[in-house]
Order: structure tokens, then sequence, then C-alpha cells
């Protein structure tokens, strides 16, 4: 396959610079960047001075597949995730069952294998049946294609598994990715404990939960001098702990969900359970720590944690629908609405957040666009404005709060080892 891009506004986060050319991309390498390249190829794209990024890449997403197809699966997923101009994306390994042992693995590797569209990486489990109890087989696992280890939508409560599992992921050198809740300070709650859960007089979850842990978590980074990632950040004293610890040397990386840096806990009161998610929508200040956190470095990457759930589930009374919100098509408007329009951001710092910094913490190649280099491509329109109408979503989890609200920015085109996974009708 053959593929010519003319007319390209190449972003380049690491030399800062913008190249206007084409790009020539041949058996999904990038063979030639320039001025009026005149390549025959087997298609020829004009993306008339499109920003031209490397590919955006999601280390949070959930899937659902295997056990929970009717949510979402690795093909209605990865179709999503290019829609939302991702080429790779992580998966968590909450499904029904967890991915935590070889024989389950192979199984969704094959999965992956037939419908992905895109790059998808499986991440296992921690523990045997994310119980927080026994840990899994790291290393054969490890050597079978998992790409990072999490008991994501489970916090691992005993601190001594946790240290020996931070020891062996290290070994590896893959990613321990941490959900980090103490389940001690949530006493039942379904959202943020404060204004809105006083007023709908639901029970709260404290800040504490996510507080406590993350305090735990980043000394135990610092007692065994050895790397920890933090999930779905969401509080301010989070962000500076988190801040504190990197100044101290401590090898913490995090990411942060769109929806915590740009929406409150406000939304529930108007939306009910399709706010409801976990780390809760937290408060106007907690979105300005984590601002400046993006613009101080503090936060590494922005991560969707997209976690589809059904019509049904997500109508039930608060209390009892579960947690979780979609956003894989929505992380790049989202992020362009909330961060790069209002100046908090310029768009190096978006491939930055978006796609350089998550394929380090991956442990991927985490070049930009280069001759040689693999033909990894989102191409975006950040000018267009529309209201997110619910149709609007592939995916099949609608449960996003953004529905009825104005986003700008689009996906024109996602490339994928050198062919064309989505692009915009
Ligand atoms: C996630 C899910 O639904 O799997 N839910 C959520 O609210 N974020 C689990 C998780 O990321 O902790
Ligand atoms: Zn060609
Ligand atoms: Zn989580
Ligand atoms: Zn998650």
């Amino acid at each position: 396959m053959e593929l010519l891009i003319k007319n390209c506004n190449i972003v380049d986060s690491s030399k800062k610079t913008i190249k206007q050319s084409d790009l020539h991309i041949s058996n999904g390498i990038i063979k030639n960047i320039g001025k009026d390249l005149k390549n025959k190829c087997d298609k020829v794209i004009n993306v008339k001075g499109a920003f031209v990024l490397p590919g955006l890449v999601d280390i949070h997403v959930h899937f659902r597949e295997p056990g929970y197809e009717y949510k979402e699966t690795i093909k209605t997923g990865s179709l999503a995730a290019a829609k939302g101009g991702f080429t790779t994306v992580a998966i968590m390994p909450n499904t029904n069952p967890v991915i935590d042992n070889v024989e389950i693995l192979d199984n969704l590797k094959a999965i992956i294998k037939r419908d992905a569209c895109i790059k998808v990486m499986p991440i296992g489990a921690v523990t045997r049946g994310q119980k927080g109890e026994e840990l899994v087989d790291i290393k054969s696992l490890y050597e079978n294609g998992v790409y990072g280890f999490s008991d994501d939508g489970q916090p691992i409560m005993n601190e001594e598994i946790m240290n020996k599992a931070v020891k062996q992921c290290n070994e590896l050198q893959i990613p321990i990715m941490i959900h980090s809740e103490d389940k001690r300070y949530v006493n039942d709650g379904c959202i943020n404990l404060g204004r809105v859960s006083e007023k709908l007089k639901v029970k709260g979850i404290s800040r504490d939960a996510e507080n406590i842990m993350i305090k735990r978590d980043i000394e135990i980074a610092r007692n065994l001098k050895l790397s920890i990632h933090i999930c779905h950040v969401s509080t301010k004293e989070a962000v500076c702990m988190i801040r504190q610890a990197k100044q101290d040397g401590v090898k913490v990386t995090c990411e942060v969900a769109p929806h915590h840096f740009s929406i409150t806990e406000n939304v529930i009161l108007e939306k009910q359970a399709i706010g409801k998610v976990n780390p809760p929508l937290r408060t106007y200040e907690d979105i300005e720590e984590i601002i400046k956190g993006i613009k101080d470095g503090t936060v590494d990457a922005i991560a969707t944690d997209h976690a589809p759930h059904s019509k049904d589930e997500k109508q039930l009374d608060i209390q009892k629908a579960p947690f979780g919100l979609t956003g894989i098509e929505l992380a790049l408007p989202i992020t362009n609405t909330y961060l790069l329009e209002k100046g908090v951001i310029d768009i190096f710092d978006l491939v930055n957040l978006m796609s350089i910094n998550p394929r380090k913490i991956m442990g991927m190649d985490s070049r930009g666009i280069e001759i040689g280099g693999y033909a990894d491509i989102t191409i975006i329109d950040l000018n267009k404005e529309y209201i997110l109408n619910e149709s609007d979503i592939i995916s099949k989890g609608k449960n996003t709060p953004f529905i009825g609200m104005k986003l700008k920015g689009k996906v024109k085109y996602t490339i994928c080892d050198g062919k064309i996974v989505y692009e915009e009708e």
C-alpha cells in the first residue's frame, strides 16, 4: 500500500516546529517527507494544511471483551478509538474473565488480531481475579505479550503485594499502572463527597480515598527507588503530591482523564448517573490544580479511561448505576476546547500529552513523524465547532455527559501502519 498525503502541517513537538510538506508512506513506513512529492501512489489525499501529528496513544481504556460485549468489543472500541484519532490503545484487564493468565490472554490476543483496526495493547491484571490477594505470574504474562500491569477498577490494598508487584514490573521494565483508591474511605459513596452529594442526599466518596492511596503508592516508589504510573489523577492534593514527588526524584508518572480537567461534579445535578465515574468528577479548584500540573509537567499524559456501559445500566438510580464515562472519541476535542483554545497548552504540548509521553510510558518508540519511522499518523482540524450529538458517537457506550455540549476540533484521518483506519465523511 502506497499513500501520498499532500499539504501537511507536520507538528514536531521535540523541535517545536510545524513543517509544511507532503508525506509519502510505503508499506507502513514513512518513506519520504518533502515539498511537492510526486510519487505514483495507490492513494493520494490532500489535507489542505491540516495539522499532522504522530498517532495518538490512549494508555487507559476499557473495551469490555471478553465478557461484557454488550458494553463494547475490541471491534467497536477500536473503531471508536480510530475515530478519536488513536492509533494505539492499552486495554485494561477488568473483563470477564479477568486477564490474569496466559490462556485468557491468548484468547484476547486472537480477538485483537481478528477484530482490531489499530494497535491494541493488552494490560495484564496484577492479582488473580483482581482480588488484591495473590500475584499473577507476571513474568509469563509479560513473555506472552502484555504491555503493562494493572488491577484497574480495584485497588491493591495490601502494601506487601503492591511492593512485590512494583519490583517485578520494574525488573521487566514494564509499567505498573495503579488505580489508587483506599477502599476504607469510599463508604459506599457514588460521587464526590461535597456540595453536590449533600444537595442530592447521596453518599459521597471522600477525596481521602484517592489522596491517601496516592500518598502510599508514592512512598512505595520512593522507598524502592522504582517506577510507578498513577492512573486518572483527579484531586488537587494528588497533583501537589505528585509534583513534590517528582521534585524529590521519585520515579512517578501520571495521567489525567479529559473529564477531570473540563467538567465538575455540578454536571451530576443535571445528568445524574451519566456523570458517575471513578474517581468522581470534582470541583473547580481541582480542575485549576490539574491544569497547573498539565502546564508544569506534573501530568505526563492524557488518557481517557473510556468506560462504556449500557443505557439501561446508566439509567439506574445513581447509587446503583456503574461508574464510568466514555470518551475515546472526545479526548481530542475536549483537550482542544478546554486546554488549547484557552491557551493553557499549545499544539506541541498536546502532542506530548497525547502521543509522545504515552508512548514513553508504554515503552514504545516515541519518535515523532520521521523518515523511516512507522506510519501511525493523526490528521486533525481544530477549527470545526459543533454541538455533540449522541448519533456522533460510534462506540457502543453513549454514556458521556458531553452530549449536548459545544466542542471544537475533529479528527480528519487516522492512519495506522500506513493504512487509513478512519476518514471523516
Ligand atoms: C472503570 C470501569 O468501568 O471499568 N470505571 C470508572 O469509573 N473509571 C474502572 C476504573 O477505571 O477504575
Ligand atoms: Zn508511493
Ligand atoms: Zn481506575
Ligand atoms: Zn479505568
